[in-house]
């Protein structure tokens, strides 16, 4: 697993200036393009797919200062697992410590497995002016963490991070738009990764999950030790919950869990 360089943006990049130009099942969310990103006209480029899924950027500005201040000080590397068109990995970025100059994060690795998408998160953050203080990889999260916890030496050098100093933030696919019906949201059937692959994978450093606003809280709370207080936090944009983010602290060798 390598970082990459900027990559083109191809024809499944779009930045749509007419409603007439946008496929009609995406015209709502064009329609809220200025909430979800504030300076669009600037040329911002989104892929169909992500429409759906894209963090608006007030709410990735303040997950990032959330992030920033409930994760410990000593945590110096943020990884960025589902980069998408860039909103999360932006905002990581430009997010400065308590001075408001140095950057809160000396590093930010933003992983991203669909090429077109990659390119988008690489221009959009080219337009914030933080493309090249994002370390950008072209794959897939899961094997990167993998190799980072269980095989380092296999990683090249930029990418070969100390666990003990790293945080990650998810925000992983949630299996469409049908997650708006269930009143309870169930994380152990949510779609292509349940609740356990993502706190499986993660589980060794603090992470922070961006989750469907009605996700099964009790769900949540079996993945931490008896007695632990977590953060879990309803983000909200024109008067709606848009999602809840678990800010969950790594697991400890000697933590006990609730029985099941
Ligand atoms: C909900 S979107 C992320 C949105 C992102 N936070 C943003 O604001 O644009 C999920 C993204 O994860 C990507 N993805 C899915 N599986 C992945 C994997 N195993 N590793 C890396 N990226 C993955 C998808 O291509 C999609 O772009």
């Amino acid at each position: 697993m390598k970082r990459v360089n900027k990559l083109p943006l191809t024809s499944d990049c779009y930045h749509w200036t007419r409603l007439a130009e946008v496929p009609w099942d995406l015209q709502k969310y064009w329609q809220q393009r200025y909430t979800i990103f504030p300076y669009y006209d600037e040329g911002i480029y989104v892929t169909q797919d992500a429409w759906f899924g894209v963090t608006p950027e007030p709410v990735a500005n303040q997950i990032a200062r959330d992030m920033g201040s409930i994760i410990s000080k000593s945590k110096t590397t943020v990884i960025d697992a589902f980069a998408g068109v860039g909103a999360n990995s932006i905002a990581l970025a430009l997010c400065t410590a308590e001075d408001g100059i140095t950057p809160r994060w000396d590093k930010v690795i933003a992983i991203e497995l669909d090429a077109a998408t990659l390119a988008c998160a690489q221009h959009n953050a080219s337009l914030y002016g933080v493309a090249d203080h994002i370390i950008w990889v072209l794959g897939d999260s899961f094997k990167y963490l993998d190799a980072l916890v269980n095989a380092p030496h296999k990683l090249e050098d930029d990418l070969r991070v100390d666990t003990a100093s790293t945080a990650v933030f998810a925000s992983p696919p949630w299996g469409g738009p049908g997650y708006r019906t269930d009143e309870i949201f169930d994380l152990n059937t949510m779609e292509p990764y349940n609740l356990a692959q993502l706190h499986g994978a993660y589980r060794t450093m603090d992470h922070a999950l961006y989750l469907p606003r009605t996700s099964d809280l009790r769900q949540i709370a079996k993945l931490v030790p008896d007695g632990t207080k977590i953060e879990v936090v309803q983000y909200c944009v024109e008067g709606a919950s848009k999602a809840m983010v678990a800010y969950i602290p790594a697991a400890k060798d000697d933590d006990t869990y609730m029985e099941t």
